[in-house]
């Protein structure tokens, strides 16, 4: 179903304690408010209209540095104008496009919740994610406190669904006298029937300043870890050189292939999109393919990172191993890798390049070709 998002960023924080708001600040080595725009992307929003505090737009686009699909809005004085407004940045979409509107202090969004959500709008004129309350509820009064009966209690979470043209219209009729604290209360209040779907715990809104050290916690939770392994090998041919995880090495054979043959290049390549499961270089630059004659590796390379960023994912670690019995690479390994690391904005020690020889055996043994395996670690949300 294609739906587009408002993730609302404009809240100063303030129950977070001094210091930056809290959907700038550092939650397991990257800002809360990009967990959030990853998880909405990842999820497959086809429009994504982000609210801040207009000073903080350069800062916006430095969080997300790599992410597409997203537009700035302008926030407003209080939550309800920031939907608004990101609303409006939305204008261009079909009016009864649904629309989920999400915190984005509430950085563990998963696709399941957004499936969930998305499902049970429905005819229903709003959909809140939400938990039934567990705990014992008091009252507090002057006489001490009173248990009150938590049955039909729920904790209402985001993204909360709605087709944009009925949030817009109660918006409109709402009467203003008070600050709506969610949307489905401003459709409730015009007369909408509200849906509940599934919550997740894991979905809690980072509200105080001791909330961090259990969102730092859950992250862990969140995100998991895939391997994926790469293979490639190119036959030796007439030439003066050849290219090997991205640099030129002077050699009497060069390396025969439709594009540079950089074998090292390929197999990383080929790593890197079996970790997410995204097929192999031959579907992404077919052979056939006249303009990638002769092209330069490194294309498809970052052709790859840049789909694990699309995913919201990142790359965490990558591994060469380049086989054959000539040139000698250890000379040239430490450019190799700063080549690689430079190519996958990667720190130098997140980057191996190893190599080995095979004993003169089999068909780089006798210099028939070369081979090179690599692997490579990626993180992305669950
Ligand atoms: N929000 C917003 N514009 C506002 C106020 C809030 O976009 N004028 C956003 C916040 O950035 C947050 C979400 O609405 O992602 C939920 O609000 P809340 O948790 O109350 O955040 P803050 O208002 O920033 O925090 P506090 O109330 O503690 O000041
Ligand atoms: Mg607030």
């Amino acid at each position: 179903m294609t739906f587009s998002a408002v993730i609302v960023a404009a809240g100063s924080g303030t129950r977070a304690g001094p210091g930056q708001a809290k959907q700038w600040r550092d939650l397991a080595g990257k800002p809360v408010l990009r967990w959030s725009v990853e998880a909405l992307l990842a999820a497959g929003a086809a429009d994504l209209a982000i609210v801040t505090d207009p000073s903080m737009q350069d800062m916006l686009g430095e969080t997300l540095t790599g992410l597409d699909g997203w537009r700035f809005a302008p926030g407003g004085a209080s939550r309800a104008l920031s939907v608004q407004s990101g609303l409006a940045a939305l204008a261009h979409r079909p009016a009864d496009e649904p629309v989920l509107v999400h915190d984005a202090a509430r950085p563990f969004l998963t696709k399941t919740v957004v499936a969930g959500v998305l499902k049970a709008l429905g005819d229903a004129d709003g959909v809140v994610p939400a938990l039934p309350v567990a705990d014992t509820l008091k009252r507090s009064g002057e006489s001490g406190a009173a248990t009150t009966s938590r049955d039909g209690l729920w904790r209402a979470q985001t993204p909360q669904a709605f087709r944009r043209d009925r949030l817009l219209a109660a918006y409109a009729a709402w009467s203003g006298e008070s600050e709506p604290t969610d949307d489905a209360q401003v459709v409730e209040a015009d007369g909408g029937k509200v849906a509940i779907s599934a919550g997740d715990p894991l979905l809690t809104k980072l509200t105080y300043s001791e909330d961090f050290a259990m969102a730092e916690r859950l992250a862990g939770a969140a995100r998991i870890t895939r391997i994926g392994q790469g293979f490639d090998a190119h036959r030796w041919g007439p030439g003066e050189s050849v290219w090997l995880c991205g640099v030129e090495i002077a050699h009497d054979e060069t390396l025969i292939g439709h594009s540079d043959a950089d074998a090292g290049l390929h197999a990383l390549t080929d790593a890197i999109l079996g970790a997410i499961g995204d097929g192999d270089i031959g579907d992404h630059f077919p052979p056939t393919d006249p303009q990638w004659k002769g092209a330069a590796s490194d294309k498809f390379l970052v052709h790859a990172v840049d789909l694990v960023r699309q995913r919201g994912g990142r790359l965490i670690n990558v591994d060469v191993t380049l086989i054959c019995e000539r040139p000698k690479i250890k000379p040239h390994r430490e450019a190799m890798r700063q080549r690689l690391a430079e190519i996958l904005d990667l720190p130098l020690d997140r980057v191996s390049v190893k190599a080995t020889t095979t004993e003169k055996m089999g068909f780089t043994g006798r210099g028939e070709g070369l081979a090179a395996q690599a692997v490579a670690t990626v993180e992305t949300a669950l």
